[in-house]
This record gives structure tokens, sequence and C-alpha cells, in this order.
């Protein structure tokens, strides 16, 4: 890597589009599709820096010159969801063959996919991996100076590449990276195979992005990791998580910080302590659970028991009492009974989420879990998930509108797209508020009375 020279990548890029440019009239368009988590929307804000950097048009539709999936495989519809989009690009680059499409993330970490992408779609332009993603303006020059695919995943992560350009989504709010891949090696996820071990970012790094976003006008970060509550330990001098996050609530003009994901197995006494006391941190934690049953949660590889989950949420709950917890759920792991399940119910009913994304299991080559013995029939997998998901809305409807009648601070982020006059924002523990407002209140903290709840928002007025 001694040699990789990114400027003189970008400077070709820009020469190339910027001659595009002259021959079509305009810039030639470009548009980045977002499957999956968190760290992939942060990833496509950095394709979106190199692709605006180069001299493309930002475009919303994938009838731009240039489309860009960044891919997820974390469960099988993600990956039936792209080849989906494929079947249409197919039918646009035959009337447009200057098109260029362009496949990265996730799923091409897997060689199985890589290797069918190469047979059966071969109107894929360039396709890289996760680890490779700062090379992707080296990659499209390559595309277009040879006119050839190009194909480049590597199957190891080498480091961290700092100062990629960004492209922020809004002005006012931004994700950013604390750390990369996962250790953790849950037997039903594919992620610690292709996002690589896990790599944190010097603290001093991280400040540094945070003070510069601030003093770009941002107020909000999240701050993004696959278990943030083990950042640090692989520095050459460890920190902590908690220590981190006081560090970033000091930074001047930073109003609000979140962060995401949570281990239930990492999550200090020292982390409940700095949410508890500094008010920056928003009230709200996401908190997989996965199975309520210790017996799955072993099977599972998540090294908790069920005690240890309601322990510590009753910890959260009695430091931090407004807080907002939420959660992922998986359903019809391998060998889950009916009595495992009940156990899951079980959970749900003492914690009461606010919310909780839940899945039915899906296997994933490679993993351990797929291999296992007593795979849930999907009737009876589904048939749970039904009954999962009744009772996680019940809980939130209960619990949601538990504010009402207080004055909160509301971060308003955009106008009301059906409703004139009035602006969506919301509350530190991630609730959204509509109220009446300008759009010049956007990016901006105001008081709001909230009057009154409609299930899963409130609407509110300016206090
Ligand atoms: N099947 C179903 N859900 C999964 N998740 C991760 N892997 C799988 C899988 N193989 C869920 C977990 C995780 C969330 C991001 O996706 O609940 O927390
Ligand atoms: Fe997957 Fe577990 Fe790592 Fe989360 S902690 S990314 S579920 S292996």
């Amino acid at each position: 890597m001694a040699q990789y020279d990114p400027q003189q990548y970008m400077a070709d890029l820009r020469r190339v589009t910027a001659e595009r440019t002259l021959a079509l009239g305009h810039a030639p368009t470009a548009c980045v599709v977002t499957f999956g988590c968190q760290m992939n929307a942060r990833d496509s804000e950095k394709l979106k820096g190199v692709l605006q950097e180069a001299g493309f048009a930002d475009s919303e539709s994938e009838e731009a010159d240039v489309v860009v999936f960044n891919t997820c495989t974390v469960r099988e519809n993600a990956n039936m969801r792209l080849y989906g989009h494929l079947g249409h690009m197919n039918s646009m680059k035959r009337e447009h063959p200057d098109k260029i499409i362009i496949l990265c993330g996730c799923m091409m970490q897997e060689p199985d996919e890589v290797e069918k992408i190469r047979r059966k779609y071969p109107f894929v332009d360039v396709v890289f991996g996760t680890h490779n993603l700062y090379q992707f303006a080296e990659l499209l020059l390559r595309r277009l100076q040879s006119g050839r695919r190009v194909v480049e995943v590597w199957e190891k992560e080498r480091g961290i590449v700092e100062d990629l350009p960004k492209k922020r989504e809004v002005p006012w709010k931004s994700g950013v990276n604390i750390m990369f891949g996962c250790n953790n090696f849950c037997s039903y996820c594919i992620v610690p195979y292709v996002r690589g071990r896990e790599r944190s970012r010097e603290p001093e790094e991280i400040l540094d992005e945070v003070r510069q976003l601030a003093a770009d006008g941002v107020i909000e970060v999240m701050l993004l990791g696959q278990n943030v509550n083990s950042y640090g330990k692989t520095l050459e001098r460890p920190a902590t998580f908690a220590q981190l996050l006081r560090r970033v609530c000091r930074v001047r003009g930073i109003e609000r910080v979140r962060f995401m994901t949570s281990h239930p197995k990492d999550l200090s006494e020292e982390l409940i302590e700095v949410m508890a006391e500094e008010e920056k941190v928003c009230r709200h934690l996401h908190l997989p659970l996965q199975s309520g049953s210790s017996r799955i949660l072993k099977a599972m590889n998540r090294r908790y028991t069920k005690e240890d989950y309601l322990a510590l949420t009753e910890r959260i709950r009695r430091a931090v009492p407004d807080i907002s917890l939420t959660t992922d759920i998986i359903v019809g792991f391998p060998g889950e009974t009916e009595e495992d399940f009940e156990e899951t119910l079980d959970v749900v009913r003492r914690v009461r989420f606010d919310s909780a994304f839940t899945f039915l299991y899906s296997p994933r080559t490679g993993t351990p879990a797929a291999a296992m013995p007593d795979q849930v029939p999907a009737g009876v997998a589904g048939e749970r998930f039904a009954r999962l998901l009744a009772l996680v809305q019940q809980i939130g409807s209960e619990e949601s509108g538990r504010d009402t009648g207080r004055v909160l601070p509301v971060l308003v982020e955009e106008t009301d797209p059906k409703m004139p006059g009035r602006v969506t924002g919301r509350l530190s523990n991630n609730v959204m508020v509509h109220f009446p407002g300008e759009e010049t209140l956007i990016g901006t903290i105001v008081p709001v009375r909230l009057l009154r709840s409609q299930g899963f928002y409130y609407i509110g007025e300016r206090a």
C-alpha cells in the first residue's frame, strides 16, 4: 500500500468525468442505493462523497448514468432484493449500454455471490467489497479507462483508511464510525465473515472528526460500530467506550449523541454512569435481545443469560428512568421449542420495549447455526413470529404516549410532507413529534409541548 496515491486516482477520475460532462452537455449522474444497516448508510455517504468530488451529479433515480448498490447479506431477503434490482438494471442497460453498474458492500464479501455475479450478470461493471471500499475511485476509473469489468474483493481487512470524502445526507446530523468489524461470532450471524475482525479507530481521530462536524454545523452524532461496547480493546493504548462517549459529549456544538449497536455482554457499569450523567447522551438504548431463552442464547453464542439481560435492563432503567429501550429478536433459531419461545415473550412482557425489530431466523451459509440440526419448520416459525409481533405492538402502543403533557426538546428534521406549515422532529428518546412550525426550524432544537400521542408519534405545539 506504500505507493497507493488516492489523490492521483481522484484527479484522474475527475478529468474523465469532466470529459464526459463536455460530451453530454451536463454532468453525468450517479445514484447510490443502500441496503441494510447504519454502517452501510455511513459507507454510502463515503461513496457519494467520492462521486461528488469526481464531478458526478447526485441522483435519486436508478436511471442515473452510474448506479451503485451497497449491498447487505444479513438475511436471505436482503440478497433477494438485490437480484430483483439487477433484473431491472439488465433491461435498462440494454437501452443505455453506457450505464455503469457497481456492486459493493457485505454481500460482495461472499465468494459464492461474486461467482454468481461473474457468471450470470455480465452487465455488472465493477464489484468490490467492504475491506477495499476506499479504492472506489480507483476501481471506477479503471473500469472507465479500460472498458472492461473490474472485480476486486479482498478476503481480509487491512487496517483503517482515514480521510475519505463524505457527503452528508443532512447538514445537522451525521454518523461517525468508531470501529469496524465484529469478533463475536454469534452463531447465526454472517457479519464477522463479511466485515472482518474488530478494529477501533483512535480516539483522537474520532474526536477530530466530531470537532470538524461540529464546526460544519452538525449538532447530532451517531457513534457507529457493530458492538460499540467493546470499543477500544484492540487499541495500542486501550480506551473504553464510556470514556470515548464522555469526550464526544464535551465537544462544543454537539447537542445530541447517539450510538449503535450495543451488545448486552459488554455493556459496562461505567457506560450506564456516563449515560445517566451526560445530558447530551440521548435517552434511547438499542439493546438486541435475540432470544429470551438462556438455552437458545447459549446456542447463539451470545454469552449472556435471560437473567443477565433482565438484570442489566433493570440497572439501566434505575440509572436512566426515562430511557427508551428497543431491541432485535430472532424467531425460529434452530432447536427453538415452544418453551424457549415463551421465554422470549416473557422477557418482552417484563422489559416492555418501546419497539422491537423482529426477524425470522434466516440460515446463512458458512455460519455454525446453518448446519445445526432441528431447523424450525417455516410454518411454526411464522406462527411464533406473528404472536411475537402482536405482543411487541401491543406493548409499544401501551408505552407510547407516556410523555403526553410534558414539554421536551425536539430536534426538527424536516417539513411534514403531508401537512404544509408543520414540521417533524425527534425527541431525545427517538420518538417522532409533528407540530406547527417553519422550515427555518430544521436542524435546531426547540421545546415542544406533547399534546397527544398517535400511537408511535406525538402531535405537539411549540412551548
Ligand atoms: N437471521 C435472522 N436475523 C438475523 N440477524 C442477524 N443475523 C440474522 C439471521 N441469520 C438480526 C439480528 C441482528 C440484526 C441486525 O439482524 O437480530 O441484531
Ligand atoms: Fe452479528 Fe453478533 Fe457481531 Fe452483532 S454482535 S454483528 S449479531 S456477530
